[in-house]
């Protein structure tokens, strides 16, 4: 290979790694920090307690004080750098477990028990706002003044008899090709016919569909036709979160929504944070195993089975053909493209444009940061999202 080929690759490589990259001083980890992102399950901090967090390369500390608030602070101890979650969650405080110093909500230390008097300086740790919403915690870890809880709120969710489970899975690879799978409506005549065909697959069918993508105010609208009865249009919100619709657990069960964001635990690692809802109006048995279901099997994770799916191919699990069946199969080939795959290598088609738009979409707007220019102002879409649930439908407000 000559050099100025090489070259090329690297200079390639290079522009990709703007698009993976999430740490604080880098392009896109202060693009990610514009926005609230999904922390951690509520459901997994009680009161009184403290959980570690890794997130965007930050080491964090989340805990729920003793009125049930959830707050956020820096991971480590001003003093000598222990983690701060095995400490004391004392009030709505936090206090060290190696020499008992105290910060509160804001990070601020407010008390040093083997420093009374000293006159030693004030100090501080990070302190971050979060907000609940549909059983998600969700921080704001950038700078100055959040902005509106506009973008994470889903009003189709919101509707009055909406029955909610969440999801939450931990994969061993880079959030942003997570984020293109969401714009590649072509996998999932593939990879969702794999291991064993799920109602997902089924509904979807192996047909390949003509694709077209759609900028709107949110995000993206994909939408992608395998035939006149058979539309599938899913709407990705920016910067990092998806929003499609799955048949539900029978035939007689509503179409569920699910939304699902990847949010970078660091470079190598990224959370999946999931909110399904079974839309008002269900009968009594359809709630029912709708619980049922997600009580049991909702916490799924495929990358716990990583050699046993890379190694046999093999769907365990008969029962759970749903959420978990889709999980595997997109880990499957979500993390067989490695822990950060090389792009630079790829060899793209006609049907990778919802790559292709995705990319110059971020690239356009991390250049605009980097000029100082304003970029886009996002903002939810203006209606309750309705996406297409049985053949012959398409997307209606
Ligand atoms: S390390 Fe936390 S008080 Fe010393
Ligand atoms: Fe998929």
């Amino acid at each position: 290979m000559s050099t100025t080929l090489d070259q090329r690759r690297e200079e390639r490589a290079r522009q990709f790694r703007q698009l993976t990259e999430c740490g604080k001083n880098t392009g896109m980890g202060r693009l990610l920090r514009k926005f609230w992102q999904p922390i951690a399950l509520a459901e997994s901090v009680a009161v009184n307690a403290a959980i570690p967090l890794l997130i965007m390369g930050e080491e964090l500390t989340l805990y729920r004080g003793e009125s049930g608030a959830l707050h956020l602070v820096g991971g480590r101890c001003a003093h000598r750098r222990t983690l701060l979650h095995t400490g004391w969650v004392m009030g709505e405080e936090i206090r060290c477990i190696y020499h008992g110093w105290q910060y509160n909500a804001m990070g601020e230390c407010v008390s040093r028990p083997a420093e009374e008097n000293t006159g030693m300086p004030r100090t501080k740790i990070p302190g971050y706002p979060v907000k609940e919403y549909m059983g998600l915690v969700f921080a704001y870890l950038g700078e100055g003044q959040p902005p509106e809880f506009d973008l994470p709120r889903k009003p189709v969710l919101e509707r009055e008899g909406t029955l909610i489970a969440n999801g939450r899975e931990r994969w061993d690879n880079n959030w942003f090709q997570q984020v293109e799978n969401s714009m590649d409506a072509v996998h999932v005549s593939f990879v969702h016919q794999a291991l064993t065909v799920g109602p997902f697959g089924q509904a979807v069918t192996g047909a390949v569909p003509e694709l077209s993508y759609q900028e709107t105010s949110a995000g993206i609208r994909q939408t992608a036709r395998r035939s006149s009865g058979n539309v599938r249009v899913s709407d990705w919100t920016y910067p990092n979160n998806n929003h499609i619709t799955v048949p539900g657990l029978t035939p007689e069960d509503p179409w569920i929504d699910v939304f699902v964001w990847m949010v970078p635990n660091d470079d190598l690692n990224t959370t999946r944070f999931m909110i399904y809802g079974q839309p008002p109006g269900a009968s009594e048995a359809s709630k029912m195993r709708f619980k049922q279901y997600f009580a049991k099997y909702g916490k799924y994770d495929p990358a716990e089975h990583h050699d046993e799916l890379f190694s046999s191919r093999v769907w365990h699990n008969a029962e759970d053909i749903f959420v978990g069946l889709t999980a595997a199969q997109d880990y499957l080939s979500i993390r067989g493209q490695d822990r950060i795959t090389a792009r630079e290598d790829e060899f793209l088609g006609r049907s990778d444009l919802g790559i292709v738009t995705l990319r110059k979409l971020f690239w356009r707007e991390l250049g605009l940061q980097e000029k100082g220019e304003p970029t886009k102002e996002w903002r939810s879409l203006d209606e309750i999202v309705h996406l297409p649930t049985q053949p012959g439908q398409t997307a209606a407000a």
